[in-house]
């Protein structure tokens, strides 16, 4: 049984995510899709609120014959991921930016947890330079989203401004 995790902050998820998670289906027999909880990065999005998106996003999704989970975590991912006995970490790589940082995350967690190993898969070209970071930046100044994240989420980043405004 392959259990793999897809952890990051998915603050919010985009259509990049999505893409990184319909690929990987075919790659693991469960995987859980694992929200970070860290309240220093303030996010626009709860943990649970998060969490809550991405589930409901991924009930439309085939996922084939993987099992899908999420969760929120908090402390060392590797902690985390061997409590969950998962064997795998999986993270995208949009461009050579995030290389340098990825492959040295890649590379402390193995030194902290030989037994799992970081999966790499290139983003989609359509969205190698959507972040969630600048979403919300392009969001929040005004800017249109749409055919980046996912409708629901987009609602949910609507419903989040008209509450801070
Ligand atoms: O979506 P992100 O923000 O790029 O995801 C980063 C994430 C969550 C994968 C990374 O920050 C992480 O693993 N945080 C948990 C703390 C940890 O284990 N830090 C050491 C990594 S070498």
């Amino acid at each position: 049984m392959k259990r793999a995790i897809f952890p990051g902050s998915f603050d919010p998820l985009t259509k990049g995510h999505l893409d990184i998670i319909e690929r990987s289906v075919d790659l693991f027999d469960e995987m859980i899709v694992a929200v970070l909880d860290n309240p220093e990065k303030h996010p626009m999005f709860t943990p649970e609120e998060r969490c809550r998106m991405i589930a409901e996003v991924l009930v439309g999704m085939d996922t084939g014959e993987c099992t899908m989970a999420v969760e929120s975590f908090s402390g060392l991912l590797v902690d985390y991921a061997k409590k969950r006995e998962a064997t795998a970490i999986v993270r995208g790589i949009r461009a050579v930016s995030d290389y340098d940082y990825e492959v040295r995350m890649a590379l402390m967690n193995k030194r902290l947890e030989p037994e799992i190993e970081t999966v790499f898969l290139m983003a989609a070209e359509e969205y190698s330079y959507v972040s969630s970071r600048l979403l919300k930046q392009v969001f929040t100044l005004g800017g249109r989203v749409d055919g980046l994240v996912p409708e629901l989420v987009e609602a949910k980043m609507r419903e989040k401004r008209a509450e801070t405004n």
